[in-house]
């Protein structure tokens, strides 16, 4: 089946890495993935703000079980393009995890630091599990290892925006990933 996605901003000073329609894709087929992998037991989407937003309202609704949705608020770049391995907390879960299968919705795996913190974080709350779902991964960015269940796509060392991730909180509603054309300064991210 062809998904067709309207595309109604398109700045020019971004390229396509990954269409909408290949996005579209890709989220059915990981929530078919985890449909079948969680069949019979209710999830709690962990929706990783700002950055997974997106992802994870698409996820959520081609995921075919009932689940909870959760937000963690988190800041880890400051305002460089490097994670500086300090993991804010900018909004804590309001709901209690405990004896629930977790489910953290992230949308990159860069360096590892904020996914590998927030699992350390997850387990002080006593959940049932916890796996992690990430739209795209920056393999050879890696500075400690952390286990990715549902991978979307590997992408290389390029600054990506698009589908809920930012430049300086730019470019978050581009319903597509891009990266930028050379001579463009990246910002902050979150
Ligand atoms: P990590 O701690 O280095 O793995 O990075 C975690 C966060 O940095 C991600 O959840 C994103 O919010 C942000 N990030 C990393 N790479 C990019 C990028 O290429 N574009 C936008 N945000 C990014
Ligand atoms: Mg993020």
């Amino acid at each position: 089946m062809t998904i067709r996605v309207v595309v109604n901003y398109a700045p020019p000073e971004v390229s396509t890495l990954i269409s909408a329609e290949r996005l579209a894709e890709r989220v059915r087929e990981l929530a078919a993935e985890i449909t079948r992998d969680y069949a019979g037991r209710s999830l709690v989407l962990l929706c990783v703000l700002k950055g997974s937003f997106i992802f994870a309202s698409d996820l959520a609704r081609a995921v075919g079980l009932p689940v909870r949705i959760e937000f963690l608020g988190v800041r880890s770049y400051g305002q460089g393009t490097s994670s500086s391995g300090v993991v804010q907390i900018t909004h804590d879960l309001r709901n209690p995890i405990e004896g629930e299968d977790v489910l953290l919705v992230e949308d990159i795996v860069d360096t590892g630091l904020t996914v590998a913190h927030l699992l350390e974080l997850l387990r002080t709350r006593l959940p049932r599990s916890v796996k992690v779902c990430s739209l795209l991964h920056k393999p050879s960015r890696s500075c400690t290892p952390v286990p990715i269940d549902y991978l979307g796509f590997s992408i290389e060392d390029r600054f990506v925006v698009g589908y809920g991730l930012d430049r300086a909180e730019a470019y978050r509603n581009l319903p597509y990933i891009g990266v930028f054309e050379s001579g463009s300064e990246p910002g902050g991210a979150t």
